[in-house]
């Protein structure tokens, strides 16, 4: 059995302590770590005697990242980290479309989702049936999806890309046309950065959004400028053009962090999901954070409770089962973006 994780309390505070940013349920006190700890102790002890890992994105709460997951990080990352790993059940805690692709990869092990409400406005705005029907309308186009979709979708489409890659992917397609899914925020991104880099396609898109990034106004960035002259303004690809044309780095959660971490600026504002900010302050405690942040509610309603209570008695919901045809059909998608990256 692997060595089994124990942590304080006050280990857990000390990390803790500077998140200041998001919802109150982001914010930690030493009595509520108290309270955390018994538990975290208890889900790494179960991964230990399961053989489980756990994947977290980095929007869910600091007490899972900090306290009991094995790997934290973006959709590319994590879909990366399930195909090396070598634990027989893999606890994903994100939202579902994240499991599926972890299951695609990994049809013999358990993939587990314990997030309450596991959806992702992007994911539910299109399915197979749908894109089958664009693919009848525009024959001549390579179907592009982003991960942020579900199996049936992915296996409509030809290539599967996530925020980390998706320029240099469908600049790397030799096809010159390419319908593009389900973010129309992305699509448009996508038609400025490829015109930017003289890149000739004709590129279609679906009209999806995400909710949590479609909310953030350009003219944040102007008010923030205003008061912060050396701000230095990081973006996710799905919030508006209008947001991305003005910031000055637009990359996927784990390019942002990067970016703000190898940064010398001292003022960041980062257009996204709570979570990054919250990873930030504790991994990188002098980068001051201007401005506010949004929050995923799907993300956040992974709880450490629902992480003990799938680990024990899972419910059949949240069990990824995928058929086999459709699964494989779907890797296709899969294994073309690896191709791409590599
Ligand atoms: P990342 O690819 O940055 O993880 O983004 C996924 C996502 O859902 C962003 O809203
Ligand atoms: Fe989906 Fe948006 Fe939440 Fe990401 S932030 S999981 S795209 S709803």
């Amino acid at each position: 059995m692997p060595p089994i994780k124990n942590i304080t309390a006050q280990d857990l505070y000390e990390k803790l302590k500077n998140i200041k940013l998001g919802a109150s349920c982001c914010q930690y006190s030493l009595k509520k770590c108290e309270e955390l700890v018994p538990l975290i102790n208890k889900i790494n002890r179960l991964k230990a005697e399961q053989n489980a890992v756990i994947l977290a994105h980095t929007y869910v709460t600091p007490e899972i990242i900090y306290g009991v997951a094995d790997h934290v990080g973006d959709s590319y990352g994590l879909s990366k980290k399930a195909c090396e790993t070598s634990a027989q059940k893999i606890v994903f805690v994100a939202v579902r479309f994240m499991g599926e692709t972890a299951k695609i990869l990994n049809p013999e092990k358990e993939v587990l989702v314990p997030a309450r409400d596991a959806g992702c406005t992007l994911a539910d705005s299109i399915n197979g049936e749908k894109v089958r029907e664009l693919r009848k309308q525009f024959p001549e186009h390579t179907f592009v999806c982003y991960v942020n979709t579900t199996v049936d979708v992915k296996a409509e489409c030809d290539v599967c890309v996530t925020s980390s890659n998706v320029y240099n992917i469908v600049a790397s397609i030799p096809s010159d046309k390419i319908y593009f899914l389900p973010d129309q925020y992305m699509g448009q991104n996508l038609i400025f950065e490829m015109n930017r880099r003289g890149v000739k396609k004709d590129i279609r898109y679906y009209h999806g959004s995400c909710t949590v990034h479609e909310e953030i106004p350009a003219e944040e960035i102007d008010h923030i400028r205003q008061e912060y002259p050396d701000v230095v303004v990081v973006a996710h690809p799905e919030c508006k053009p209008e947001v991305c044309q003005k910031a000055d780095f637009i990359g996927s959660t784990a390019q942002m962090f990067s970016f703000i971490k190898n940064s010398t600026a001292k003022d960041f504002l980062m257009l996204t999901e709570c979570g990054l900010g919250h990873r930030i302050k504790v991994e990188n405690p002098g980068k001051n954070l201007v401005g506010t942040c949004r929050i995923c509610d799907f993300m956040k309603s992974n709880s450490l409770e629902d992480i003990y209570r799938v680990m024990t008695d899972p419910a059949p919901h949240e069990r990824v089962v995928i058929e086999e045809s459709l699964r494989l059909k779907a890797l296709k998608s899969i294994e073309a973006m690896f191709q791409f990256s590599d």
